[in-house]
């Protein structure tokens, strides 16, 4: 069975728009037969990596030096074979998600390699992970506003010698519901992410096409540019 490691890194936590993207995906892998394990980055006792010797590099490699709640979690991420890191757009991380990152350097065995003109290093042979997916919800219309933290995971990824399957992005996610609900097309973009984790544990990835129609926009650029300014009116400077 495919197991996932899951880490939702919104400061709001399960109200937020971040939980709405990520919990359907996570519901389409295991209808295709996962066992996802979700974590919050804001529920865990979590101290910043402070371990400026490379502990896991180069004195214990494997393991993690920091001694708090996601020394518990450790067994279950090498157990993993896929690896979820959801966020919503925070310029460019929230402050949690940020220390999850660094506590996933352990993962990486720094066995260098130059890889299409890039310092690389390869997976620690105690982490089972293949695959890293990324989950990320933002208030702007454009996908350009991913850019940032798509290169954060996607280099990571890389430098891990991990697949990167691909970022599942929803911009102004908060256009997906109104006062009375998800709309119709906040549903379909649901369903989307649905199938697109699905896709991912029983075809080993996600077509553009699913990736597409996640990512659509809801509204045209002028209008929502147009509804937030209309926003600020109200402060006097
Ligand atoms: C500190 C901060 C920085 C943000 N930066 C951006 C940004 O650069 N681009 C963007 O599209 N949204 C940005 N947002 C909006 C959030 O991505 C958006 O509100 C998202 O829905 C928050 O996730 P959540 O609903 O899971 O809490 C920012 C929000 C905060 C609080």
């Amino acid at each position: 069975m495919t197991k996932v490691f899951a880490v939702n890194g919104s400061p709001t936590m399960e109200k937020g728009d971040t939980a709405l993207l990520l919990n359907v995906f996570l519901q389409g892998m295991e209808d295709a037969g996962a066992d996802a394990a979700l974590h919050y980055a804001s529920k865990l006792d979590l101290k910043p990596c402070s371990c400026g010797q490379m502990y896991c590099w180069y004195q214990n490699p494997g393991e993690c030096c920091v001694q708090d709640e996601f020394q518990t979690l450790y067994p279950s991420l090498k157990a993993s074979d896929i690896l979820v890191l959801a966020t919503p757009v925070y310029i460019p991380l929230p402050g949690r998600m940020q220390d999850v990152m660094n506590r996933l350097c352990p993962l990486i065995k720094p066995k260098l390699a130059f890889r299409e003109g890039r310092t690389r290093a390869e997976s620690h042979s105690a982490f089972n992970i293949k695959k890293i997916v990324l989950v990320s919800v933002g208030g702007w219309w454009e996908l350009e506003n991913f850019d940032t933290v798509v290169r954060i995971v996607r280099d990571f990824s890389e430098t891990a010698g991990v697949e990167f399957s691909g970022p599942v992005l929803r911009p102004h996610s908060f256009l997906m519901y109104d006062e009375t609900g998800m709309t119709a097309a906040g549903t379909a973009v649901l369903e989307a992410a649905r199938k697109a984790g699905h896709q991912l544990v029983a075809e080993g990835s996600i077509d553009s096409e699913t990736l597409a129609a996640i990512s659509r926009p809801l509204v045209p650029e002028a209008e929502l540019r147009a509804r937030y300014n209309k926003a600020i009116e109200r402060f006097p400077k």
